[in-house]
């Protein structure tokens, strides 16, 4: 006959679970309870709070469409996706550009733009030029790579908060050339706020914090036989730089634009950035986040 107090029981519940076949369902759910147990032993956690914790992520759960993860935001706002994110960078089998978080506004099917184009329909802000070149951790360049880019507007405001989220804007996809060479014209992004206007949101703001993320460009770069690189730069001179509010920020990772006689596009200032990929492992996976569309269930 079990007799459990607030130590046993999770004594019980790990005893209940040590059949699992899945060795590693097995460890992460080991794990979990473990630590979920003593948050609620160290916290001393009433069942008003515990129902509290329910209704929040009910209210996270039921704030996700097709254009919006509000899991995703939860994870990145906690830190939990830049601890993700860290974890895999360093399982990589050689020294990659840096990866940042995808965040909740990557989109598939953006449209495939030249070299040179802008990815703005639309915009009287000073166009600036992104250029660089993609290589092996060695140097050598990689022909081809696909490089997707998305960003606000000089605005701070993605496609898919502007006109119901239905155009697209502000993104594309390119393909590096035989050198490995990649460049585009774009604005200045403004740096945002997260959407508070949801659960998650609503958690930030009792926390006093700003929940603003500072200008940045989203990037993800693939191509065969390489991990994929999802990634972000950042405009150093954003008051933000030093406190965004999902921690995307890495030194290694912030630019600034300016005169450059050895942009490809000359008048126009620029960033020259370029990017390593790491060669990819055996049945290499793994992408924090994803677009919020692909984790709605199918219509019945
Ligand atoms: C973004 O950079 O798009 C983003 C990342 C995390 C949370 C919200 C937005
Ligand atoms: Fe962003």
């Amino acid at each position: 006959m079990q007799d459990l107090d607030e130590n046993t029981a999770t004594d019980a519940a790990l005893a209940q679970m040590q059949n699992t076949p899945d060795a590693r369902l097995k460890q992460i759910m080991d794990a979990a309870v473990r630590h979920l147990h003593a948050f609620a032993r160290e916290v001393d956690l009433t069942p008003e709070e515990w129902l509290t914790g329910i209704s929040f992520l009910t209210k996270v759960g039921q704030a996700c469409t097709p254009i919006r993860q509000e899991f995703i935001l939860l994870s990145d706002i906690l830190g939990l996706s830049a601890v993700v994110n860290a974890l895999h960078d360093k399982k990589a089998r050689e020294l990659g550009t840096q990866s940042s978080l995808l965040g909740p506004f990557y989109r598939e099917g953006a449209p495939e733009l030249p070299l040179g184009a802008c990815i703005l329909e639309t915009t009287t802000a000073p166009q600036i030029t992104l250029y660089g070149r993609v290589t092996d951790n060695d140097g050598t360049p990689i022909p081809g790579a696909r490089v997707q880019v998305w960003q606000t507007n000089e605005h701070g405001l993605y496609d898919l908060q502007q006109h119901g989220g239905e155009a697209m804007d502000m993104r594309g996809n390119f393909r590096a050339d035989a050198n490995g060479r990649y460049h585009f014209r774009t604005v200045r992004p403004l740096g945002y706020s997260i959407p508070m206007d949801g659960p998650v949101g609503e958690l930030v703001q009792r926390q006093n914090r700003h929940g603003f993320r500072p200008s940045h460009i989203h990037i993800l770069i693939s191509a065969p036989g390489h991990r994929e690189l999802v990634t972000a730069l950042y405009f150093g001179d954003d008051p933000n730089i030093d406190s965004d509010t999902v921690f995307g920020v890495s030194a290694s990772l912030v630019v600034q634009a300016k005169d450059d006689p050895d942009s490809p596009i000359p008048g126009l200032q620029a960033v020259h950035y370029d990017f390593r990929l790491a060669r990819a492992a055996e049945g290499e996976s793994g992408r924090v986040g994803a677009d919020p569309a692909a984790l709605m269930p199918a219509a019945q």
